[in-house]
């Protein structure tokens, strides 16, 4: 038994001072948080370490009892990177394991002084911030390698065309890069809201304490500079018990989830053979136990599945939230696994979704004998009207509309281009078969496009290159943000070792 806890309940409890008995089993399977603490035994000893160097440097502890908290920390820390440390469940959570551990190393007398000034109300949510934002950099690096991936292929595939849909069925030829673009466009706003939500999560709300903030001289700015936060969140209450920063992350990882999962759905169909405009590279489809012919392209199935699981933990994050009254509720403690499950999902799908873009086949032919497919170009046809014969648009929508009706009942197609020059003329608009092919055409449909960001192989190109701009100063942000982290974390361990005497 630990000296000084728990006394007369034989309990190893940090707080068992006022207890006569031990927690019940049930109840402690109930209450332990270790396996969802597991993800931040880094943070709870990196931010140990923050607070110990800020009590002794605004002389609430000694140097004496620094060093042995500091030295026995740096022993944790060893054995955790050595893979040794393991969180004890009868201990509850991660911060009671760290200080037990150092209280056991150091003594009572030196390690029972790393809590002054601190509570684990603002321990935990220090240690969440931490983690997460450390997910969130994880997270914004894979987007950007996928937006590298779209982009590059949306570069090489400028001219190529494919059918545009609405309402699923053939709308308007459009260029694959122009499509792959839209995709890209879309990654990067979900780039932007990840970057947003790491701004708010990277706010320190150590020193709290429990939820008054602390009646000894701290140094919160010190704490939150050791830790590589880029503030400190001033109003100790509201530090303890805001969660907001969690829903962001999780509202960000949804959208971004809904633009992977609409991405995933079109790698489902586009790849089915009844349009055959796509396939998967084997690495990333699989096989039938019964019919031997199969592929499936189950990445993308499953990553429409994670979306399902990361807007659920969204849900259950909102609702765990709604309706707490202020101060610490350890309700709050139910926060932090459906924050890593989330970051896990999200991950394994970009993790795939990379490379699987990357080494996919775009069967170029089938997409371009698409691309005008089912009277894709009929609107043209219209526009040339209008801007040809000086026609209001709506008698040209008449009377490529007859026109089409008249097509279907014969059997044919726009392609029929002497046929097609025959009903227009006889519809008032003498028009040729040379005439016809030049405005029906695919691609000559795409060239035609003229307005700010259509889909004209010119257009694609300049969206391209802005997007990869972008791109380059995101990767620069997301380098500059990590580097803040490294360096906040350099200056923590230079400051260990100078106590320490091993500068
Ligand atoms: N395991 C707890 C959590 O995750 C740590 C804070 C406990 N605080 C308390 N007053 N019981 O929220």
């Amino acid at each position: 038994m630990t000296q000084g806890c728990g006394s007369g309940s034989g309990s190893e409890k940090l707080w068992g001072g006022r207890f006569a008995s031990d927690v019940d089993s049930a109840m402690l399977d109930f209450s332990e948080s270790t396996e969802a603490d597991s993800y931040m035994i880094a943070e709870d000893i990196w931010g140990s370490q923050g607070h110990a160097l800020m009590l002794h440097d605004c002389g609430i502890i000694s140097r004496e009892h620094l060093v042995e908290i500091l030295r026995w920390l740096e022993i944790a820390r060893e054995r955790f990177e050595a893979g040794e440390l393991t969180l004890k469940r009868d201990l509850e959570d991660v911060h009671m394991n760290v200080e037990s551990y150092l209280r056991e190393g150091a003594g009572p007398e030196a390690g029972g002084r790393l809590h002054t000034a601190r509570s684990r109300n603002d321990q935990v949510i220090t240690d969440f911030r931490m983690r997460l934002r450390r997910y969130l950099l994880q997270i914004r690096r894979a987007v950007i390698v996928l937006r590298g991936v779209l982009l590059e292929l949306a570069a090489s595939h400028s001219e190529d065309t494919m059918p545009g849909f609405t309402h699923t069925q053939h709308a308007q030829p459009i260029t694959v890069g122009f499509w792959l673009a839209a995709h890209a466009a879309g990654l990067e706003r979900d780039e932007q809201r990840l970057a947003n939500a790491f701004v708010r999560t990277n706010q320190c709300p150590l020193g709290a304490a429990a939820l008054a903030g602390t009646s000894f001289p701290t140094d919160r700015e010190l704490t939150a500079e050791l830790l590589g936060f880029d503030g400190v969140i001033f109003n100790a209450l509201d530090a303890v018990q805001s969660r907001d920063f969690a829903i962001e992350s999780l509202a960000a990882f949804s959208a971004l989830m809904t633009n992977l999962s609409r991405m995933a759905e079109e790698i489902v169909v586009f790849s089915s053979p009844a349009f055959g405009m796509l396939e998967v590279d084997d690495a990333f489809a699989t096989g039938s136990s019964i019919m031997p012919q199969k592929k499936n392209p189950c990445a993308g199935e499953l990553a429409r599945a994670r979306t399902a699981a990361v807007h659920g933990r969204l849900m259950e994050l909102l609702t765990l939230l709604k309706a707490l009254p202020s101060g610490y509720n350890r309700d709050f403690q139910n926060d932090k696994p459906p924050v890593w499950q989330a970051c896990e999902h999200v991950i394994a799908t970009l993790r795939v979704m990379a490379p699987m873009w990357r080494s996919m086949t775009l069967k170029l032919e089938r997409m371009a004998e698409l691309a005008g497919a089912e009277f894709a170009s009929a609107t043209e046809l219209a526009n040339w009207l209008v801007r040809e014969r000086n026609m209001p648009f709506r008698d040209c929508h008449e009377l490529v509309g007859s026109l089409v009706g008249r097509l279907v009942a014969e059997g044919l197609t726009l392609d029929d281009h002497q046929r097609v020059a025959e009903i227009v003329t006889e519809l008032g608009q003498p028009i040729s078969a040379e005439q016809v092919e030049g405005i029906v055409d695919p691609v000559e449909v795409v060239r035609a496009q003229k307005s700010l960001g259509s889909t004209n192989p010119r257009q694609v190109l300049a969206c391209v290159a802005q997007l990869r701009c972008n791109l380059e100063e995101d990767a620069s942000d997301v380098e500059a943000d990590q580097q803040r982290l490294d360096e906040a974390y350099d200056e923590t361990m230079r400051r260990v070792r100078e106590v320490l005497g091993e500068a």
